[in-house]
C-alpha cells in the first residue's frame, strides 16, 4: 500500500501520522506546496517509528512525481474557516486548488482511490470527480464519519457511557444542512428517544450541526483536525482491510434518496473496491426533505463551478 496525502498541514499531517501509527500501508508521502514543511514533519514523523513501533516509509515532498503510483490519495489542500466563515465562503478558492491537485494526482497515478477532506466537503468531492474521471467508487468525501463521531461524543458525555456503545447516523452535506438521523442512533441496541428528552436530543443535534464551527472559534486560525484525521484514517482503515463497513461519506447518488448526480453523505458499505454499495434506508419525510434541501444546497454550489470545472 501507498497512501498520499495532500496538505501538510494540521489535518493532513495528522491523518499521514495516523496512518503510520496503525501500520495501514508501507509508504506514506506528504505533499504540500511548501518547502520544508512536509519533509520536516515527515521526517519528523519517520523518527517515531521506533518508539512508535511502525516501519513505515513516511516522505515529505514538494514534488507530484514521489507520489507516482498511489494506491489512496487523501486530499486535505486548501484554505480552512476563520470565525465567521462559512463552509461555503471557501468555494471558489479551495475549487481552485482541489482542481489543480485533482489534475496533477491523475498525472502519476493511473487508478487511485481519492479520500476528499476538503471543505466544502460535498462540492469538493465533486470537483475531483469531475476533473478525475474516476469511477464513483474511487472517490469518497470525509464528513458523514466526522460529523456522527461528533453527534456520538455528545450522547456519551451527556448519558455518562462509553463512546463505543453509541450508534449513530448523520447523513446529507457537511455544512449547517447535515441531517443527523435520530431514529438510527442508539446507545448498545436503545434507541436514544428512550434515553433523552426530545429537547436534550435537539440540543445535542444542534451542537452537531455546529460542531465544526465551536472548534473554528476557539482556534480562531485553523480548524479542527484531530477528529477530521481519525475519521478519515477510519476510512482508509475500512479499505486496506475490506472491512466493508457500513459508515456515512459524501458519495454520488444518482437517484437513491430521489437524488440524482448529486455528492451527498449518505450510508455507504466500504470495503477494498471503495464504495461497494450506496444503502438506501427508509428515512420520515421530515429526514428525506432535510436530505434533498441538503442536496440542493449541493448542487447549487456545484452550479457555480461550471465554468472553472469546464
Ligand atoms: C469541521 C470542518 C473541518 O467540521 O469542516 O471541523
Amino acid at each position: 500500500m501507498k497512501i498520499t496525502v495532500i496538505g501538510a498541514g494540521h489535518v493532513g499531517a495528522t491523518a499521514a501520522h495516523r496512518i503510520a501509527e496503525q501500520r495501514l500501508a508501507r509508504t506514506v508521502i506528504l505533499l504540500d506546496i511548501v518547502e520544508g514543511i512536509p519533509q520536516g514533519k515527515a521526517l519528523d514523523m519517520y523518527e517515531s517509528g521506533p518508539v512508535g513501533l511502525f516501519d513505515t516509509m513516511v516522505r515529505g515532498t514538494n514534488d507530484y512525481r514521489d507520489t507516482a503510483d498511489s494506491d489512496i490519495v487523501v486530499i486535505t489542500a486548501g484554505l480552512a474557516r476563520k470565525p465567521g466563515m462559512s463552509r461555503e465562503d471557501l468555494l471558489m478558492k479551495n475549487a481552485t486548488i482541489v482542481k489543480d491537485v485533482t489534475d496533477q494526482v491523475m498525472q502519476h497515478s493511473k487508478n487511485p482511490m481519492i479520500i476528499m477532506v476538503s471543505n466544502p466537503l460535498d462540492i469538493m468531492t465533486y470537483v475531483g470527480y469531475v476533473r478525475s474521471k474516476l469511477p464513483k467508487e474511487k472517490i469518497i468525501g470525509m464528513a458523514g464519519v466526522l460529523d456522527t463521531a461528533r453527534f456520538r461524543s455528545f450522547i456519551a458525555e451527556e448519558l455518562n457511557v462509553s463512546m463505543q456503545d453509541i450508534n449513530a447516523f448523520v447523513l446529507g452535506g457537511h455544512g449547517d444542512s447535515m441531517v443527523p438521523v435520530v431514529k438510527y442512533t442508539n446507545v448498545a441496541g436503545i434507541p436514544l428517544t428512550d434515553l433523552m428528552t426530545p429537547e436534550t436530543i435537539d440540543r445535542l443535534v444542534e451542537r452537531t450541526r455546529t460542531g465544526g464551527a465551536e472548534i473554528v472559534n476557539y482556534l480562531k486560525n485553523g480548524s479542527a483536525y484531530y477528529a477530521p484525521a481519525a475519521s478519515t484514517v477510519e476510512m482508509i482503515d475500512a479499505i486496506v482491510n475490506d472491512r466493508k463497513r457500513i459508515l456515512p461519506c459524501s458519495t454520488l447518488l444518482e437517484g437513491q434518496y430521489g437524488i440524482n448526480n448529486t455528492f451527498i453523505g449518505a450510508p455507504i458499505k466500504l470495503g477494498r473496491n471503495g464504495v461497494e454499495e450506496v444503502l438506501e434506508i427508509n428515512l420520515d419525510v421530515h429526514e428525506l426533505d432535510a436530505l434533498r434541501r441538503s442536496a440542493a444546497i449541493v448542487d447549487e454550489n456545484c452550479n457555480l463551478l461550471s465554468d472553472l470545472l469546464a
